[in-house]
């Protein structure tokens, strides 16, 4: 599977974030997106996933066109894992995981099925009843990534994922992110952490002057 980000252009009124982002992503990679803030990273995120509409550009899987603005649920294309998580606090790990597969009516057969097998491969099986309020950062960090895995998206994105938490979760993190690439997925990390950037991916791109280049 190859994913290819064409021509992407956004302003907020007068004030132009990005002018022309161009880039290809295969199956399996994972790529960071470093750079300083205000550069427009999570504003690249937010309209991958059409939280934001994109001013211009155009998104192919393996050379179909996909309309970001009206990307169905069922096979979402993409999945977010939020800075800060935004996990619902007042439902349950199982809660927030089986929700928006259930507001997309999938079966509930599967919906279940997928979910147990989520839990047990990120270790949150004996939480699943908590509220986030009763979990470790590490933990909320692994809610949010079931809840976006559920919906079988074909690109991750993650934004600042290591800004909560401490070193030793972040190294599972690592992990974590190997065994989705090895899966297929391909991952996008928006980061402003370089260690973490040189450890994790296989490509690091920049956003200057409105456009991405590469370093690695
Ligand atoms: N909803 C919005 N309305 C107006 N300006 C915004 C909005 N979201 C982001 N911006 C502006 O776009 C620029 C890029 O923001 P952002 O994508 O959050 O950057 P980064 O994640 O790289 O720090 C900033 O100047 C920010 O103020
Ligand atoms: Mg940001």
């Amino acid at each position: 599977m190859e994913l290819e980000i064409r021509n992407f252009k956004k302003s907020f009124n007068e004030n132009t974030i990005w002018t022309n982002l161009c880039t290809t992503m295969k199956s399996g990679e994972i790529i960071s997106i470093h750079g300083k803030s205000g550069e427009g990273k999570t504003t690249f995120l937010r309209c991958l996933n059409g939280l934001e509409p994109l001013e211009k550009g155009q998104v192919f899987f393996d050379g179909e066109e996909v309309d970001l603005t009206t990307m169905g649920g069922d096979e979402r294309p993409f999945g977010m894992v939020f800075q800060g998580f935004n996990l619902f606090p007042q439902m349950t790990v199982w809660e927030n995981i089986v929700l928006a597969p259930k507001y997309h009516k999938q079966k509930e057969e599967e919906i279940q099925e997928r979910a147990l097998a989520l839990l047990d491969q990120l270790e949150l099986t004996e939480h699943k009843n908590k509220k986030p309020h009763q979990l470790s950062g590490g933990q909320k960090q692994r809610v949010a990534i079931a809840r976006a895995c559920m919906l079988q998206p074909k690109v991750l994105c993650f934004d600042e994922p290591t800004s909560a938490l401490d070193e030793e979760t972040s190294e599972r993190f690592v992990s974590i992110l190997k065994d989705l690439s090895r899966t297929g997925m391909i991952q996008i990390i928006v980061t402003h952490d370089k260690p973490f950037a040189l450890e994790v991916s296989d490509r690091i791109l920049h956003i200057r002057e409105g456009v991405f280049f590469e370093d690695k």
